[in-house]
């Protein structure tokens, strides 16, 4: 297939075009991406060099309607990673989300839409999240299901929302071949340093503060970055379009207990001493409006296409936790954002 990937310089995106590459020989990959503060071409270095032919990076933003028409037009699949995407950033500036998440997605179904018409034959992924579904008590029973209401309570998760439904609301009315995934909470190599795993491994290695939000009791379901790249390669090649797909790691644990988990592994490859490293807590602020738990039933995803996660938390953990201690200068190039303005004017696509 040739596919357009938007978003590909981000943490899921990179690892997803990786897993393409590696695992579909004949597939294509134009990457778009705007190269904002989370895209890092420097997540693709090793891409670049092993899959030339078969892999293309433009720099453009999925708003611009008319760098959009033809690159979605030459494609076979959309898989649209593309999104603001912390949380913390859509309460201080809800705009870009807006902006983003919902006008640029709004712009590529346009854009598919007149190039494919209804062609069953063509696929478009819609990445959403499982923070549309609002949240869950910590003692409720359920976990969302697919027919669950949306009910976002954040910036971030209404503007993700914005782009589900509109996604849907294009397949209904127009016949276009959509597919929307709902994601839990991913870590793994390449995430940005402000999410809370990458942001609490990197701050106990510098010997930083650790802050947790409010109580730290929040719960997450956590889901390796590598399975949630086969689940989306499933769902865009073999799922139901119109349909709905959760994805979930089936891994719920409140962010203190998770935290001590990465402070032991951090212990133990540093031979640190535990008591210091745990003595950096520090419980701050709550997060407005902060969501208390997400629990994803994954279960359709695997009844229908056969899928489950491989990547157990401890080994996960474990993994990521060895990936940002060997890949120190990849951490300081994203931080320091040295490489950005170089690639930005290497790849601009007008
Ligand atoms: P990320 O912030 O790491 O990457 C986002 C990428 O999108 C960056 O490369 C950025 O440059 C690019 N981008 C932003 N605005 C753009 C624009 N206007 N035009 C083109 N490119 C633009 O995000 P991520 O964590 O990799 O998430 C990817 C997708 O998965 C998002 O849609 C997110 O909502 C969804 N998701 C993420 C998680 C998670 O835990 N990270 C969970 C569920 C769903
Ligand atoms: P985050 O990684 O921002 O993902 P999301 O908000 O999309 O779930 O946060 C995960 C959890 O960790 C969430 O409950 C907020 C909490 N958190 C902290 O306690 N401290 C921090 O510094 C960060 C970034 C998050």
């Amino acid at each position: 297939m040739r596919i357009l990937v938007t978003g590909g310089c981000g943490f899921i995106g990179s690892n997803f075009i990786r897993h393409l590459l590696a695992n579909h020989p004949a597939d294509e990959v134009v990457n778009l991406d705007l190269l904002t503060y989370a895209g890092n071409p420097a997540n693709l270095a090793d891409v670049q060099a092993d899959y030339a032919g078969r892999y293309r990076l433009i720099r453009g933003d999925i708003c611009d309607a008319e760098l959009v028409a033809p690159l979605v037009a030459e494609a076979e699949a959309v898989a649209h990673f593309a999104a603001e995407s912390h949380v913390d950033r859509s309460i201080s500036d809800a705009g870009a989300f807006v902006r983003t998440n919902v006008l640029g997605t709004q712009t590529l179904l346009q854009a598919a839409l007149a190039a494919w018409g209804g062609d069953a034959s063509r696929r478009f992924l819609y990445v959403s999240t499982d923070e549309v579904y609002g949240a869950l008590a910590l003692d409720d029973p359920r976990r969302f299901r697919e027919d669950w209401p949306l009910d976002p309570k954040s910036p971030y998760s209404a503007s993700k929302a914005g782009g589900d439904l509109l996604a849907r609301a294009y397949h209904h009315t127009h016949g276009l071949p959509v597919l929307v995934s709902r994601c839990s909470n991913n870590y793994g190599p390449y995430q940005f340093p402000e999410k809370l795993i990458p942001l609490m491994i990197l701050n106990a290695l510098a010997g930083r503060e650790l802050p947790v939000y409010g109580d730290g009791l929040y719960v997450r379901d956590w889901l390796h970055v590598e399975d949630h790249c086969r689940a989306a390669d499933l769902i865009l090649r073999a799922g139901r379009p119109g349909e709905v797909y959760n994805i979930g790691g089936g891994n719920e644990r409140s962010n203190l207990d998770l935290l001590h988990a990465l402070l032991e592994l951090v212990a133990q490859r540093t031979g640190r001493d535990i008591g210091q490293l745990r003595g950096l807590i520090r419980h701050v602020k709550d997060r407005p409006g902060h969501d208390r738990r997400y629990a994803i039933d994954a279960g359709k995803l695997g009844a229908e296409l056969g899928w489950s996660p491989r990547v157990g938390l401890d080994q996960g953990l474990a993994a990521t936790v060895a990936w940002y201690l060997e890949h120190g200068d990849w951490c300081q190039a994203v931080t320091s954002g040295a490489y950005r303005d170089y690639y930005r004017r290497m790849y601009d696509g007008r």
